[in-house]
């Protein structure tokens, strides 16, 4: 059994120094309509687990624990990076009875440090009221102090009690998942969704040109290497069949990269940079912007600037996989 000492100190750690119950109370009294979606029984169970939560989270924690948390959110601060994947997702959740606008809860299961949330914020039109979950202490604690609605947990066990969500999006870090990881999230986002409520999977597709990136640049070079397999659009279907999903769609969608800048130089260096950030490629020997291109433009193709207002938008083209799944209603 663990000493009393360390199980305190491993309940103390789960956000700002506190445990888990010390966030639940804070979120009862600053966010009571995110506190009614959480099942007590289901946190009870989660605060025995913090220490494995705080050992399975490195990966996106900060430089000290070894993970590229750090870099990766610096990299966000460039709103618009994946405007045109994140705006196709939020699409997906569209049915005849609900569009994801004001009062659709949607959970964003790896939502990192809120970069979907920043994102809708910054449209025209008023987004999904999103809640941005995820596994690293650091990407919760940074949304905290952004004022992002946020939920530390795991995806393979979702403190949201049962038929309470609209949507459920698991993006931008699927393949982090991995063996019997996937099918678990899955069947949480079944439960957590209420009958018609839909699920949106995207990753990348084995063998594509992401998965080249990942295995040729990302393993090799970020500070934290990248050994995951991507998925199959077969294993992406029997996926959400297995959890009781009715398929909807599975399609390949447009998730370029794309950054601006004040001259068509600008704008591609901005690109070449972000790739570094975004992935903490530390390992790699040379010159940031002069050695990764080559890189890019071998894996992705040419990288492609055109003018965009007073401002010119480089392009990193690339396709995700997305599958989209939809909790059957009774009558169904
Ligand atoms: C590539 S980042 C994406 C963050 C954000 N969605 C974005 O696009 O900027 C992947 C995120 O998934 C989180 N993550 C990885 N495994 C997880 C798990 N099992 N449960 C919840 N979050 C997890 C990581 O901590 C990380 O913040």
């Amino acid at each position: 059994m663990q000493p009393a000492a360390l199980e305190r100190n491993s309940t103390a750690t789960y956000l700002n120094g506190g445990g888990i119950n010390a966030y639940l109370s804070l979120l009862r009294q600053m966010q009571p309509e995110l506190y009614a979606l959480i099942d007590l029984d289901r946190s009870a169970a989660a605060e025995l687990e913090i220490a494995n939560l705080n050992q399975a989270s490195w990966e996106f924690e900060g430089n000290r624990e070894g993970g590229r948390g750090q870099a990766y959110n610096k990299a966000q601060r460039q709103l618009g990076n994946r405007a045109t994947g994140m705006k196709s997702l939020l699409r997906c959740f569209a049915s005849q009875a609900h569009t994801p606008g004001p009062g659709f809860k949607l959970l964003d299961v790896l939502g990192g440090d809120g970069t979907l949330t920043r994102f809708c914020a910054a449209q025209a039109e008023p987004g999904p009221d999103i809640i941005t979950a995820d596994i690293s202490r650091l990407m919760i604690e940074a949304c905290l102090a952004q004022g992002i609605c946020a939920l530390r947990q795991s995806a393979t066990h979702s403190l949201i009690a049962n038929n309470m969500l609209d949507g459920v999006l698991i993006a931008y870090g699927s393949h982090h998942l991995v063996g019997g990881e996937r099918q678990i999230a899955i069947s949480e986002a079944w439960r957590t969704l209420r009958p018609g409520g839909r699920l949106v999977l995207h990753d990348f597709e084995t063998g594509g040109a992401t998965a080249r990136w990942f295995e040729e640049v990302v393993d090799p070079f970020s500070r934290t290497g990248h050994p995951y397999p991507h998925f199959s659009q077969s294993e992406m279907r029997s996926l959400l069949s297995s959890s009781g999903f009715a398929v909807i769609d599975i399609v390949q969608l447009d998730d370029s990269f794309t950054l601006l800048g004040n001259s068509p130089e600008q704008a591609r260096t901005n690109a070449i940079l972000h790739m570094y950030e975004m992935y903490d490629l530390v390992r790699l020997e040379g010159h940031p912007v002069n050695d990764l291109a080559p890189l890019i433009e071998d894996i992705f193709g040419p990288i492609t600037v055109q003018p965009s207002g007073q401002q010119y938008l480089a392009r990193i083209e690339r396709q995700a996989l997305v599958a989209v799944g939809e909790k059957p209603t009774r009558s169904q």
